[in-house]
């Protein structure tokens, strides 16, 4: 009875901290998104960035490493090894670090405390592709985007939804 009370209350908890991340690539060329900490794949491969190619989509979740905050940026100009024109990463195609400076942030600590998410858009390390985040269906936060250094509504600015949310992140 205790086993199987347990059994349900540990696939509720995984089902609830499983957070879904879309990213949408709007621009007219591939764009390759980097994770740090590593993010799960479709497949269930831990990841630490791939190629989005322009007009596609592609999703990751993240895991609960991302309660202490981690980091997506966009790579552009990558060839097959994995060197960019910017948002270069140590590790090729498969960061195993964050970028240096000069790109855009999608950060965010998921499950901080409280059974929330808190997120931003970030110019702080500078600019290098236009990032919008949207959370989807059960949090009434808006689009929040950098599309310049320090401009577009959110940029830099903290918000939060309720952990259990999802989130689209567009480049351009
Ligand atoms: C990326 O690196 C992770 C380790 O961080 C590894 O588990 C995974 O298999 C790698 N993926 C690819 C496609 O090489």
């Amino acid at each position: 009875m205790f086993a199987r009370t347990f059994a349900v209350f540990v696939a509720f908890a995984a089902a609830v901290s499983a957070t879904t991340v879309t990213l949408t690539n709007n621009c007219g060329y591939e764009v390759d998104p980097g994770f740090y900490p590593a993010a799960t794949a479709s497949d269930g491969s831990s990841t630490g960035g791939f190629a989005v190619a322009a007009g596609s989509s592609s999703s990751v979740s993240l895991d609960s490493a991302w309660s202490a905050g981690g980091r997506i940026w966009g790579r552009t100009g990558c060839d097959a090894s994995g060197t960019c024109q910017t948002g270069s990463c140590t590790g090729g195609e498969n960061c195993t670090a964050p970028a240096g400076s000069g790109v855009t942030l999608a950060q965010f600590t998921i499950n901080a405390w409280n059974n929330l998410d808190f997120f931003n858009p970030s110019t702080t390390d500078g600019f290098n592709v236009a990032v919008t985040i949207t959370p989807g269906t059960g949090c009434t936060t808006g689009p929040q985007a950098c599309t310049a250094s320090d401009e577009g509504d959110g940029c830099g600015m903290t918000s939060s939804c309720p952990t259990g949310t999802d989130y689209t992140i567009s480049f351009c």
